[in-house]
């Protein structure tokens, strides 16, 4: 069977430092996987490399049995690869809705041609992220970090992706926002979407995903289930800084 994500032997040198180390992993089609590891570990860099934002110094990616590993990022979003980041990005002179809305119609010459413009879905998605219909007109600078992160939601989720990149997703919400959005994984997920996902709260993570891959020091140090990788002794030491 192909995978949907296939990632194989990644290396990312910047200068002297390793980023990533040979790291090789799979996710199959409605399979949720977890990347954790401790801060600087290089799950970030992982992602940029998926999508293009950075390009790998040796390694391969492919989607859907397909080599995307140096298409352009644009390009890889139309194959259906999307992330949230763990900064929230959003576009500061546009309102939240427009913000989406970009999402939407990543291609501008599309939207040259069409025009057309889908508001009913660009404001569902916002009120499905749980962003009050008061705010879809504000300016991304008037939201909380738990709305920003939501609009980060819905702007990867307009772009109709077959595998979603969650990176701390749940950094700076409140224990209620985190609720509300893993219910949207969860409901995301029972419809066979597929998740790669970044959390330093691993209790909230936990329920989220399937398996688990550890990184450390840009290597990959355990895979397995997620009570299995939290258990590993090498995980274990790289948190405590071993
Ligand atoms: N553009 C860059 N140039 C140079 N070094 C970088 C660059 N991006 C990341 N790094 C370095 O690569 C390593 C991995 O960083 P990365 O952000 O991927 O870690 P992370 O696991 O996402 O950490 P965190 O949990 O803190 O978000 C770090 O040492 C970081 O300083
Ligand atoms: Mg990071």
């Amino acid at each position: 069977m192909t995978s949907l994500l296939k990632v194989s032997n990644l290396v990312k040198k910047f200068g002297g430092l390793t980023a990533t180390h040979d790291v090789s992993f799979t996710v199959e089609k409605g399979d949720s996987l977890a990347l954790i590891g401790p801060n600087g570990a290089g799950k970030t860099t992982i992602f940029s490399q998926i999508m293009g934002e950075v390009r790998q110094t040796s390694g391969t990616i492919h989607l859907a049995g397909q080599d995307i590993g140096a298409m352009p990022t644009a390009t890889r979003i139309r194959h259906g690869i999307s992330r949230t980041y763990q900064v929230p990005r959003p576009f500061s002179d546009m309102t939240v809705l427009e913000n989406i809305r970009v999402g939407l119609m990543p291609d501008s010459l599309t939207q040259m041609v069409f025009g057309r413009i889908d508001h009913d879905r660009e404001e569902a998605l916002a009120l499905s992220v749980g962003l009050a219909p008061q705010d879809l007109l504000k300016s991304p600078s008037e939201l909380s970090m738990g709305d920003l992160r939501k609009l980060e939601l819905a702007r990867t989720m307009a772009t109709n992706p077959s595998v979603m990149l969650l990176d701390e997703v749940f950094a700076g919400l409140t224990v209620g926002e985190i609720a509300q959005i893993s219910e949207l994984i969860q409901s995301m997920r029972r419809e066979g979407m597929t998740f790669l996902i970044v959390s330093h709260d691993l209790k909230a993570l936990e329920p989220l995903v399937d398996r688990a891959i550890a990184i450390n020091q840009g290597q990959k140090v355990a895979e397995g289930s997620f009570k299995e990788v939290m258990d590993n002794e090498a995980v274990v030491a790289s948190y405590l800084g071993g």
